[in-house]
């Protein structure tokens, strides 16, 4: 059901993107996972960074730049993305993309274990406005708390994935991370900073307001 219901939001209100769907044949081409966010969840990040004029992005989890893309695109004036990646190699594809995009100087990436990077820009006191999480399931939460830190008043905090193909509400077989996603949702939904919703939309992505 969650399957169809994607393919039809995706071929209605989603129409083919040319440039998007290089970056999907490059990563394709490089051996990578095809594990991009899905085009209408992409789509909902353009539209959020729209709506809410940010211009200090941190992405956590790059692979070949596909959301990288969404969410620059959704700069109104100018704009900057900072986004962590594990693999030198794919934040260097990442970066080749961004650039084919036209955002490749609006792009910093930082490499290795995100939680070292997000210590650092911690302490370097970086600011951002706008975060997507979509890297190791396992310390989503981590990185939740990193970005309430890392928030000014009203930021926006999005995250992938947070209905495991529908395994959270039993609409699949269970996976690897399925009680992770669950345990993070109820997080999410109830801690006092955030004011936060569930939509739907691809795999699932939460977003939150960050209340300081
Ligand atoms: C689902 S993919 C990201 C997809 C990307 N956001 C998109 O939609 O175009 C997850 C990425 O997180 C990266 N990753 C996994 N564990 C990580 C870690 N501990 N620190 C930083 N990046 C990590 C992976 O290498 C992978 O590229």
């Amino acid at each position: 059901m969650m399957k169809e219901m994607n393919n039809y939001v995706d071929a209605v209100f989603c129409p083919q993107d040319g440039l998007l769907e290089e970056v999907i044949s490059s990563i394709n081409e490089n051996g990578m996972p095809a594990i991009s966010v899905s085009p209408s969840s992409g789509k909902l990040l353009t539209m959020l960074v729209s709506i809410s004029g940010a211009e200090n992005i941190l992405e956590i989890g790059a692979l070949g730049g596909y959301s990288g893309i969404c969410l620059a695109r959704g700069f109104t004036g100018k704009g900057n993305l900072t986004s962590l990646e594990l693999e030198e190699q794919y934040a260097k594809l990442a970066h080749q993309n961004l650039s084919k995009a036209g955002f490749g100087d609006q792009v910093t990436y930082m490499t290795g274990e995100a939680l070292g990077n997000l210590e650092s820009l911690v302490t370097n006191k970086k600011q951002f406005d706008f975060f997507f999480i979509d890297a190791d399931k396992g310390n989503y939460e981590n990185y939740l708390n990193y970005c309430i830190q890392l928030a000014v008043p009203g930021a926006l905090i999005v995250a992938d994935n947070v209905l495991a193909r529908g395994s959270v509400v039993g609409q699949s077989e269970p996976k690897r991370y399925t009680e992770t996603m669950k345990k993070f949702n109820f997080v999410v939904a109830n801690h006092f900073q955030l004011e936060s919703l569930l939509i739907p939309t691809g795999d699932g992505l939460t977003v939150s307001i960050v209340r300081k």
